[in-house]
């Protein structure tokens, strides 16, 4: 996160927000270099940086894969990567920037090594000593392990085990890593692969990606509420009746099957993703910026957090499969007739449940969260619900229920915060109506070309670890959603539901709320859609 442009200017959008600085010199060596990730994302990402100048003037990229292939071949597929998937919004949208992008293509290596065998880390070794005295690059190094999760441990051990990650002590040459998820499929090997992997590297080399961390209004959140004066002496259990955090996608497994059969919704989203969202949401204010204290109090929420019947977590949860249904006009399938699912697979592609932080904050206030495939709409957001104001005045008015105060802040793909509040329907009686004031993002900041992972890789090179998971956050997650991924094992039919594609889940998901005297929010597109009284 670029603490240096938080200045007073860039919020007022009184002209361009300080220019954040260049990376320091490094190279990049991205482990899976022919890999979806790295041509989707990461790639995009890194010239996304160099058209931001942020990528450092001696920079170098380094792919490593198993395949023997050509460096011309594998830039040639690079530049192809970016073409394709390097979308940008806003005045800069389509263009392909070739000054920006030759500079990254001569950057580039390839090197041919299988992850297993320790012969290539020596190579590797060699070769990053001759990259550092030919280019300049310091001996800075980034690695990025955009490999399946199995390999993590191993490329982690087998880089320490070749001297490969030796820093100065003076951090003059620094060497990190880059994990992406998942980490770890339960609380035990999560642990375990913390324990591995910071039995050969300290905690400040290493750099748990959780990429709804590189989301411009997941970063925002921290600024909404600790950089504004009216949201956080509201932000309790006095005036917040309930937080409900939604995460819908219209995509279904796609070809993913093989890993989502044995993951699952809540395995794939909540640990991680959802409970990014909802520790941002319900920290204390830390009391600096820096990754630690930030870090910190993320922790002390998660490990706070527990089902709402902690003693029968099932109770507090519900889950469902898709269906064959239509999304968005397009025809789907049910999730079992996907490619690489389980023909009678329970696999659950929606989860729902009920929490609360046992915290002073937060205490008997609840957490709903959901997440799900192929519903109706694609939509991320956290809508905080605080309380009914009382009726008192207008009880001898036609004003039968008062309206509730929302704030929702809009993830994706509409980005911004609105806030609803009651209006007086113009006419001769006292009527409520609901209206919204909206902050859409574009409105005010030029979009910065973006798939969310700059941030995290600028961030990474410059050192700045507060949009990374710290092995104790991880852990926190895993050991959370724990007792409910025990009680599924034990009756795994329990609360499961299916549901048609296209909907807004199963019903059962509905009563959760219901039960409570709640409903989830509509799932609008935009707020506006919400305005008619
Ligand atoms: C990934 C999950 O971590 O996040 C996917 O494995 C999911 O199943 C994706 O689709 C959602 O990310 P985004 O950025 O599209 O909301």
């Amino acid at each position: 996160m670029n603490k240096a442009s938080m200045e007073a200017g860039a919020f007022d959008g009184e002209g361009e927000a300080a220019r954040p600085p260049q990376a320091p010199p490094c190279t990049v060596v991205i482990f899976g270099a022919g890999g979806d990730l790295t041509k989707r994302l990461l790639l995009p990402a890194i010239y996304n940086l160099e058209r931001m100048r942020l990528l450092p003037t001696r920079f170098r990229l380094i792919g490593v894969d198993h395949n023997a292939r050509s460096v011309e071949d594998y830039r040639l597929s690079l530049r192809e990567s970016v073409q394709h998937f390097a979308k940008t919004r806003g005045a800069e949208a389509g263009a392909f920037d070739a000054t920006a992008w030759a500079k990254i293509e001569n950057s580039v290596d390839y090197f041919q090594g299988d992850f297993n065998d320790p012969a290539a880390y020596s190579r590797l070794r060699d070769h990053l000593a001759a990259v550092e005295k030919d280019s300049g690059v310091e001996g800075n190094v980034v690695f990025y392990l955009a490999v399946a999760s199995r390999f993590f441990a191993p490329i982690t051990l087998a880089l320490a085990a070749a001297g490969i990650m030796r820093e100065e002590r003076d951090g003059s040459r620094w060497r990190r890593v880059i994990i992406e998820k998942p980490f770890g499929t339960d609380y035990a090997s999560a642990r375990d692969l913390n324990e591995q992997i910071l039995g050969v590297l300290n905690e400040r080399q290493v750099y748990r990606i959780d990429h709804y961390l590189g989301k411009e209004t997941v970063q925002n959140l921290m600024v909404l509420r600790f950089a504004n004066g009216i949201f956080e002496p509201l932000w309790n259990r006095n005036h917040i009746d309930h937080i409900q955090i939604t995460v819908a996608e219209t995509v279904g497994v796609e070809k993913r099957g093989g890993y989502y059969d044995r993951a699952g919704a809540l395995k794939d989203m909540v640990p991680n993703h959802l409970f990014q969202l909802l520790s941002l949401t319900a920290m204390e204010p830390p009391n600096n910026f820096s990754a630690d204290a930030v870090r910190t109090e993320k922790v002390k929420a998660l490990d706070a957090l527990r089902f709402a019947d902690a003693k029968r977590p099932s109770e507090c949860a519900v889950r469902g499969q898709y269906i064959g249904g239509t999304v968005q006009g397009q025809n789907y399938n049910s999730y079992r007739e996907e490619i690489d699912v389980e023909k009678g697979s329970m696999t659950e592609t929606y989860v729902a449940m009920k929490l609360t932080i046992d915290n002073w904050r937060w205490h008997g206030m609840p957490f709903y969260l959901r997440t799900g495939k192929a519903m109706t709409k694609r939509l991320s957001e956290i809508s905080i619900q605080f309380k009914h104001p009382p009726q008192v005045m207008f009880r001898d008015t036609e004003v039968d229920r008062m309206i509730a105060n929302r704030l929702v802040i809009h993830v994706q793909p509409d980005e911004g915060v609105s806030l609803r509040f009651g209006a007086k329907v113009p006419g001769p009686t006292v009527k409520l109506g609901r209206v919204w004031m909206n902050f859409h993002y574009f409105d005010y900041f030029d979009a910065a070309p973006s798939t969310g992972y700059e941030t995290l890789i600028y961030d990474c090179m410059m050192g700045d670890a507060t949009l990374f998971q710290r092995a104790d956050s991880v852990e926190s997650g895993w050991r959370t959603v724990e007792p409910l991924l025990e009680s599924w094992k034990l009756d795994p039919y329990r609360n499961f539901q299916n549901y048609p594609a296209g909907s807004a889940g199963p019903q059962i998901a509905d009563e959760l709320l219901a039960k409570d005297g709640r409903a989830w929010n509509r799932m609008t597109w935009k707020p506006t859609e919400e305005r008619k009284p």
